[in-house]
């Protein structure tokens, strides 16, 4: 059986949503010590709905997958739900990681949780 699934290979060989968005007003970096890999996402809010959603990825092919399937994922979505991704629902839409790649997907769901703390802070409204 192959290591990863057609899905992962996708997203890490044509990222979704790569970039910086300028005028994002929610922004998101973390990173994973024992790696060094570091992910930062770029969100677009308006009316509590994420329009725009754009990531920075400098990490392993499974870390690009996972923030390339997590921007898929909240786009259009209303915050309350975006509040509630997480990591294994990131792994899940890719057809499954390796489970020593897992904590990959991690970094995708703090980037996310990350970004929303900076929206809280800019619109001081708890999300
Ligand atoms: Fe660190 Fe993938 S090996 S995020």
């Amino acid at each position: 059986m192959a290591l990863y699934s057609e899905k992962v290979m996708d997203h890490f060989l044509h990222p979704r949503n790569v970039g910086i968005i300028e005028d994002a007003n929610a922004i998101g970096e973390v990173g994973n010590a024992k790696c060094g890999d570091i992910m930062k996402m770029y969100l677009k809010i308006e009316d509590d709905i994420v329009q725009d959603v754009k990531f920075e990825t400098f990490g392993c092919g499974s870390a690009i997958a996972s923030s390339s399937m997590a921007t898929e994922l909240i786009k259009g979505q209303p915050l309350d739900e975006v509040r509630k991704l997480t990591n294994k629902a990131v792994a899940e839409a890719l057809d499954g990681l390796p489970d020593y790649k897992m904590h990959c997907s991690v970094l995708a769901e703090e980037a996310i949780q990350s970004a929303l703390e900076d929206y809280s802070k800019r619109t001081g409204r708890a999300v």
